[in-house]
């Protein structure tokens, strides 16, 4: 293997590592500016309330989703089956994450194609890089759709990240066309994706005129690309490392928090968290982080947790009223502080194509 295919595995496992181990959230994705009004007399039954969802033609259980995180070297594999098994059990959507590694060196590709072994009805979602969909086209992507047999692609834009990477790529140009191209030829529904930093209102637009299905917002708020790469760079111990570490720091709170359209994701924490997303106009609401380090110790873990997000999600909206998750979407919200003033006239939550 080149030393630019291994360094891309080897990376995916410094990621879940870091992730798991050291302090890599940062900003406030806004959600404590937003607060449901109490119903006293909500008129519905807690223990009937139905939190099935659609989205993408595509029903599922609950709108939990599994953000992309892994695959792409050995040592990640344990980590996607677990995640899959849960999304199996569970009835929800899960991401893989980013699949060059694969796409370089076939050699790897079990690591992502064991998901759709183990969740063989769960919607799953290929995960490819704008960078990389310029670079190599819709073979690519359909290689990526092909190897999980993937019910949608999101193609990422994580430009943070690459710019405080020591092997990141610089160069955006071209990227927002190769969306549409893919968009175009491609038959599985296209998502674009952020992964921590958000997507504007104006660039959500740019999105939904080249043709995208969907989008995940990946707000700023939670897992902090700038936080990982920094302590990335620290580890290397060089003196460019010192430079980037810097950078990363400097760069931790840039971002748009998540608000909601369609995949609210980035910093969201708990089932009210998915509650206010979703009263917001989100479809389903994505997590990655807090279900990392379940789903590194076990089944059993991973299922406690997402048990609880959906406990505390059905209480959210019993007090709301809210017997299924279309009354959740009426249901009366203040929203204060500096997600109010960042909304302004516009609410990004709100853009429709
Ligand atoms: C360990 C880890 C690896 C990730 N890898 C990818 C990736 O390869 N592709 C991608 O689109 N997003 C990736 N993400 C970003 C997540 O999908 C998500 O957008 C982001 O972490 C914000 O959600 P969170 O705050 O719930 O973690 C990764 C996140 C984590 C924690």
């Amino acid at each position: 293997m080149g030393d630019k295919k291994r360094f891309t595995s080897v990376r995916k496992l410094d990621h879940l590592r870091i992730c798991a181990e050291e302090a890599i959230e940062s900003g406030d994705t806004g959600f404590n500016d937003i607060r449901f009004v109490h119903n006293a007399l909500p008129e519905c039954d807690m223990g009937t309330i139905d939190l099935t969802a659609r989205f993408l033609n595509h029903a599922f259980s609950s709108p939990l989703f599994i953000s992309a995180m892994t695959g792409g070297h050995p040592g990640t594999k344990e980590v996607n089956v677990r995640l899959a098994r849960a999304a199996e059990r569970f009835g929800i959507g899960m991401g893989v994450g980013s699949q060059r590694a694969a796409l370089e060196n076939p050699a790897l590709e079990d690591t992502f194609s064991v998901v759709r072994d183990e969740a063989p009805h769960a919607f799953l979602v290929a995960n490819l890089g704008a960078v990389q969909l310029r670079d190599h086209g819709i073979e690519w992507a359909e290689r990526a759709v092909g190897m999980i047999g993937a019910d949608a692609i999101a193609i990422h834009l994580n430009f943070l990240q690459e710019a405080i990477q020591p092997e990141g790529d610089h160069n955006a140009l071209g990227c927002l066309a190769a969306i549409g191209e893919l968009c175009r030829e491609l038959r599985t529904p296209v998502i674009i994706k952020e992964t921590g930093c958000g997507i504007s209102a104006a660039t959500a637009r740019q999105c939904w005129g080249a043709g995208v299905s969907a989008i995940d917002i990946g707000g700023w708020g939670g897992t902090s690309w700038a936080a990982v790469e920094s302590v990335r760079a620290e580890e290397s111990r060089n003196l460019e490392g010192q430079r980037l570490k810097t950078l990363g720091k400097d760069f931790s709170d840039w971002g748009i928090p998540t608000g909601s359209p369609v995949i609210a994701s980035g910093g969201v924490r708990t089932g009210l968290d998915i509650a206010k997303g979703l009263a917001l106009g989100a479809s389903l609401c994505g997590m990655a982080l807090p279900l990392l380090k379940p789903a590194m110790e076990s089944d059993e873990a991973l299922d406690r947790t997402i048990d609880i997000i959906h406990q505390e999600l059905v209480a959210a909206m019993f007090l709301t009223g809210s017997a299924k998750l279309t009354d959740l979407k009426k249901a009366p919200v203040f929203i204060t502080g500096r997600t109010r003033q960042m909304i302004g006239k516009e609410n990004p939550a709100r853009i429709k194509r």
